[in-house]
């Protein structure tokens, strides 16, 4: 990656008395500050230099180890030095006249990217130039300082690593329980119309739970609380499902959610005056107008919940959690959650709207870790004991970096996800049907929360998906209640009569 950087410091006067000086400076010291930090023959290069008047002109070439912006920040204070010691001259700003980034790449971007005036293509380089000046949306001092061309440039790094799009997610095996003889081996969903006990909603990826689905749900959930919640002393909160753009700012879904959210826009007004243009429409044809409403709707404020744990820090923000508190724990099952899933969509497996019970901890790193082994010791207490599944753990790419669109692991060895997958007899995938991760430090941080003692805040988070729970098992064990393990048949009790129909 190289930068090709040209500005011009802006001075309070004339400085032609200085030229020795700043000359003796550029052949000397600058060159020290510039490759501060790099190794031997890396770091920045100052190419010319040029002083008229009151203007000193830089042209400055770089590798990405002291960014020619970088560059041009550390020379402004040393600069200030030798005018205004000597030659009561000041430096007043700095004018950006030329920036460019190259980086070797087989591939271009076929799109806009902020601050980008153009990008060009040729022979494996691709070069961006950048818009330069004062104005919105042009690389100034300002701009410089705020980090924007390192942003760029991490755009650019995230876009051009093998892959992108697909990349590979990480996947390794942690645990895998003994196979069992599957009771059933057709598809679950299928089995659940036939027999009444789901049908499809009225939006893509939506199931309507009749009662005898519904109150397997109720079961599921009841373990849940009774053979975790309870024992492990979680309190129940209620998160919300809206989430604003600015949770996921600092949740880092701002960074990737886009194809998979469901938007929420509300209206421009609630004025009916200004709604009754629409009111009529539908009145006279019996069709709603769904072009005329997207002028009337304001922009997405943010989106229907999506990681279910992210809105429920707001409630911690700010905050210092007395030592005594900790380890914090919290769940809440308050609602659903919406992905978009495109062409994924099967069954009950992979759904727009699903019911999850997200669990949720925060306390120091040693804490967190401790309160993931609870709960993992008693997840498997239920897959083995209760509903007796064929299922495996895997260590894989964290929810909060795949979600963001990230691959790989996290940074922190010991934060990550633990995926839960179970055997689908009936065309041989594995189905992660829930998760748990440490969360390391990302959400205190990302929320500012503090510990009492100091220490650094961790937490961890655990969705327990019913459709998937619920997909697990009835495609391992069918819907004949005599099948069901003995356990699972105890806690189901009796099962609902259910709708009937003529
Ligand atoms: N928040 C986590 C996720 O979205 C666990 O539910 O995967
Ligand atoms: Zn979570």
């Amino acid at each position: 990656m190289r930068f090709h950087l040209v500005a011009s410091f802006r001075l309070s006067a004339d400085a032609g008395d200085a030229e020795e000086e700043i000359a003796d400076f550029f052949d000397d010291g600058a060159s020290e500050i510039l490759q501060k930090g790099a190794s031997q023959g890396q770091g920045s290069k100052i190419v010319g230099w040029e002083l008229s008047g009151d203007k000193i002109r830089l042209d400055i070439r770089s590798d990405r180890y002291v960014r020619a912006h970088d560059a041009i920040l550390r020379l402004r204070k040393p600069l200030a030095t030798i005018l205004g010691k000597k030659y009561r001259v000041g430096i007043r700003g700095l004018d950006v006249e030329k920036f460019e980034i190259e980086v070797e790449s087989k591939k271009t971007i076929p799109h806009k990217i902020p601050y980008v005036k153009e990008i060009e293509h040729q022979e494996g380089v691709l070069k961006l130039i950048l818009d330069v000046g004062e104005a919105d949306g042009q690389i100034g001092e300002p701009e410089l300082k705020n980090n924007v061309p390192d942003r760029i440039v991490n755009l650019l790094d995230d876009k051009l690593q093998e892959g992108y799009g697909g990349k590979a997610e990480h996947w390794e095996l942690l645990w895998e329980s003994a196979p069992r003889v599957p009771k059933f081996e057709k598809d679950p969903t299928k089995e659940l119309i036939d027999r009444g006990w789901i049908k499809h909603g009225s939006s893509r990826g939506q199931w309507i739970y009749g009662p005898q689905g519904a109150h397997l749900f109720r079961v599921l959930e009841r373990i849940v609380m009774e053979d975790i919640i309870e024992p492990l002393g979680y309190q129940e909160m209620i998160f919300p499902k809206l989430v604003t753009w600015d949770v996921w700012k600092k949740s880092g879904h701002a960074q990737g959610v886009y194809p998979e959210i469901y938007y929420v826009c509300p209206p421009k007004t609630r004025d009916p005056v200004h709604w009754e243009e629409v009111m009529d429409y539908y009145k006279v044809t019996g069709e709603v107008p769904t072009k005329l409403i997207k002028e009337k709707i304001g922009e997405p404020i943010g989106g229907m919940c999506y990681a279910q744990c992210p809105p429920s820090w707001v409630f911690f923000q700010g905050g210092t959690l007395p030592n005594d508190s900790l380890p914090v724990k919290i769940f809440d099952r308050s609602g659903t959650s919406h992905r978009y899933e495109s062409g994924g969509i099967h069954g009950i497996e992979r759904v727009d709207e699903f019911h999850r019970i997200e669990i949720v901890w925060m306390g120091t790193s040693e804490q967190v870790k401790e309160e993931a082994e609870k709960l993992k010791d008693r997840y498997h207490k239920i897959f083995e004991d209760v509903l007796e599944l064929h299922w495996r753990m895997a260590w894989v790419t964290p929810w909060f970096m795949a979600q963001e669109g990230k691959a790989g692991l996290s940074e922190l060895e010991e934060a990550g996800t633990v995926d839960y997958e179970a055997l689908l007899p009936y065309n041989g995938d594995w189905l992660e049907f829930q998760n748990l991760s440490n969360n390391g430090y990302k959400y205190p941080k990302g929320f500012n929360v503090k510990a009492q003692s100091g220490e650094q805040l961790w937490s961890g988070c655990s969705g327990v998906g019913l459709e998937r729970w619920a997909s697990a098992f009835l495609a391992q064990k069918g819907l004949d209640v005599e099948n069901w393990p003995e356990a699972f048949r105890e806690r189901f009790g009796e099962m609902p009569e259910g709708i009937r129909f003529l």
